[in-house]
């Protein structure tokens, strides 16, 4: 029987619209639920909307609408943005469903007819922000250390829960429990809030002379129950408990949460389920903020980001890359423009755009876009499907294991290493020389190994794996997820089948321009002057159409780039212009680019230049830049073109 995974996220307050602290958890709940699916896992994936409290009273009224309206829109906004990433959560709760209150309710009586709930009168230091009362030995100069705000005394009578009654056996839990909270750090700081004693039981209702919006305690009219104690409950609720079919399918199953809620998660909920007998959940996966501005991005800093914003600027499964591997899962991690274009550039443009698009025209150019045959393995070849398969292995345990930066990286040491492969093999040699055999089994084995690195890709960036899949010739029917289990991958080899038709370009990711705002900043060059500058650009005599019909200008691709042997500034490239043999091509341009950059982008090329002999190395041909007071960039198509095809 297929095991079951069922994964959840915060359900977020409605107080603000979704930022992207917000989308970060949803888009890694997205991922590993998405991953366990290509585990052949049964799996459900909850998020929602956390609607009921003083913190949505007050937001509603500020707005001068009814609590209902203000959450009825503000929900909207969450619910609506989440398929717009991509996101394909299975439900979406929120805390005002009349099925979420009624099983709110018959919990709230277990517990109390359990003895766990009882009556008394309490003081504390109330901070709306984070809707929970503080010690005084927990703030911090007075101010709540969340939100750096003062909180409310509040003395009143209210109902408590006897958590204290728990906390020795949930010592022992976590202390038997090594998984239970990860990272180890956020476990080793519960452990520390166990041993400190400052634990009491917890207050868990509000006199509705004080607060109205909330759920009716079921035993008491003139009170509504804690926001929190609702909250967490929907992790169950929405399963239907108790007698759901789900609940008995899917709990217990994983959260997801960033440390700012680890306390409720971590102490709270785990008691809240053992006073009323249910099992505990699996494990609860704890990361850290987003930074912006160095601080934490939230509404009240005026620090967000807006994920629709970077997802419009840089496509949306960049943006699903950079978070899941810029942020180490568990600690900080600032997000700057800058560092999304230099990911965006190096791992995606580079590494794995490059090797699509090189390995593709190459295999379009020798075997006509059709799959070759694979032949025997040599020992490059061997080495190379020992390090794709510990890749994929240890891909899968890093990834189940919530650390997706290292686990992306472990991919990343495939994808390196093909582009490496694709270099020392050198399939233009190979035809150069005919020997074919080889030649299809080269490109063979590297067209196995990119179907490999999709898959594995898929719960990331969906929409690129089925691209990418797409090009492979292994489609990936809408809706629906690639035709593999990732367990079964490691040992997969010839899955594409040797004729099938292939793409014969292909452009995954174009290179993303620095943020302006964010771009180092250069020293202007000296402007030349007046006189000289219109001589350089009125100068130029008028020509006939003739005159500019003498030109051949070719759209080619960089097969291979490095420095020249003998000059600092030159390139020597090898360029493909659909003529069967690659062209060598020197161009003056080493200061502006790193030569591994530049291999797999497509160039303008004047291919009937005259040939000249530069620092002993023959160049056959331009390539064509444009160059401003700050920098130079070579000209392209705005899209993939077949090489060789002509400017006009
Ligand atoms: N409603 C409660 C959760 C109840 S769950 C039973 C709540 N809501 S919230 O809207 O404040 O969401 C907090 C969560 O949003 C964090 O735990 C995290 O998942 C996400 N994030 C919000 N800001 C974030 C960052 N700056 N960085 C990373 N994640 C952030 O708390």
């Amino acid at each position: 029987m297929a095991s079951t995974f069922y994964i959840t996220t915060p359900i977020y307050y409605v107080n603000a619209r979704p930022h992207l602290g917000h989308a970060y958890t949803t888009i890694v709940a997205d991922s590993l639920s998405r991953f366990h699916r290509m585990l052949g896992d049964r799996t459900w994936f909850l998020t929602g909307t956390d609607e009921h409290g003083d913190k949505i009273a007050k937001a509603a009224a500020a707005q001068n609408e009814t609590p209902q309206a203000f959450t009825d829109r503000v929900s909207g906004q969450f619910r609506a943005l989440w398929p717009r990433l991509n996101v394909r959560n299975d439900q979406f709760i929120r805390t005002t469903d009349p099925d979420h209150k009624a099983r709110v309710q018959q919990f709230l009586q277990r517990v109390y007819d359990n003895g766990d709930i009882y009556f008394g009168e309490f003081g504390g230091h109330y901070c709306t922000g984070c809707e929970r009362f503080y010690t005084e030995k927990e703030l911090e100069n007075g101010l709540c250390p969340q939100h750096l705000t003062k909180p409310e005394f509040i003395r009143e009578k209210n109902y408590f829960f006897r958590m204290s009654k728990y906390l020795p056996w949930l010592k022992e839990y976590i202390q038997a429990h090594p998984d239970f909270i990860r990272p180890e750090r956020y476990r080793n700081e519960v452990l520390a809030m166990l041993e400190g004693g400052v634990l009491e039981d917890l207050c868990i209702s509000r006199p509705k002379s004080r607060l109205t919006w909330g759920i009716e305690l079921p035993f008491d009219k003139d009170y509504v129950c804690y926001v929190w104690f609702d909250a967490l409950l929907n992790y169950i609720s929405a399963l239907g408990w108790p007698d759901g079919e789900k609940f008995a399918t899917f709990w217990p199953g994983e959260h997801l949460v960033a440390k700012d809620i680890l306390k409720p998660h971590a102490i709270f909920w785990p008691t809240m389920l053992k006073s009323a007998g249910l099992p505990m959940y699996k494990h609860l996966n704890v990361h850290g903020y987003w930074l912006s501005k160095d601080a934490k991005m939230s509404k009240s800093l005026g620090n967000v980001v807006e994920p629709l914003d970077m997802m419009n600027i840089y496509g949306l499964d960049a943006f699903r890359y950079f978070l899941l591997r810029e942020m180490n899962f568990g600690s900080d991690a600032g997000f700057s423009e800058e560092s999304l274009v230099t990911r965006l550039n190096a791992d995606l443009a580079n590494d794995l755009g490059n090797l699509f698009s090189r390995v593709l025209s190459m295999n379009a150019k020798y075997f006509g876009s059709r799959v070759p045959a694979a032949g025997d393995r040599t020992p490059d070849d061997e080495a190379l499907v020992e390090l794709a398969e510990n890749a994929v292995e240890n891909y899968i345990h890093l990834f189940v294991s919530v650390r997706f930066s290292q686990a992306l990286e472990a991919l990343w040491e495939l994808v390196r290493a093909l582009n490496k492969y694709v270099d020392t093999q050198a399939p233009w040699t190979l035809a150069k020389e005919g020997r074919t055999e080889r030649l299809s089994s080269v490109i063979r084995l590297i067209l196995e190994c990119m179907r490999k690195v999709a898959c594995c890709l898929w719960p990331v960036m969906p929409g690129t794996a089925e691209a990418m899949l797409g090009q492979l010739g292994q489609p990936v029917a809408e809706g629906a997820q690639p035709g593999t289990h990732l367990s079964d991958e490691k040992g997969r080899w010839n899955v594409l089948t040797e004729g099938a038709a292939v793409a014969s370009a292909s452009n995954l990711f174009p290179r993303a321009e620095m943020p302006k705002a964010e771009k180092p900043a250069k020293a202007p060059k000296a402007k030349p002057a007046a006189a000289e500058q219109k001589s350089k650009t009125e100068d130029k005599s008028q020509i006939v159409y003739d005159d500019f019909a003498k030109l051949d200008l070719r759209v080619g691709t960089v097969l291979s780039c490095e420095k020249h042997p003998n000059a600092d500034k030159l390139l020597k490239f090898q360029i493909d212009l659909g003529e069967g043999e690659p062209r060598q091509i020197l161009s003056g341009i080493a200061a502006h680019f790193k030569p591994e950059e530049l291999v797999g982008r497509q160039v303008c090329v004047v291919a009937n230049l005259a040939p000249r002999t530069i620092r002993g190395l023959e160049s056959r041909g331009m390539i064509l830049s444009v160059e401003d007071d700050t920098r130079l960039r070579l000209i392209a198509p705005d899209g993939e073109m077949k090489p060789g095809s002509r400017i006009s």
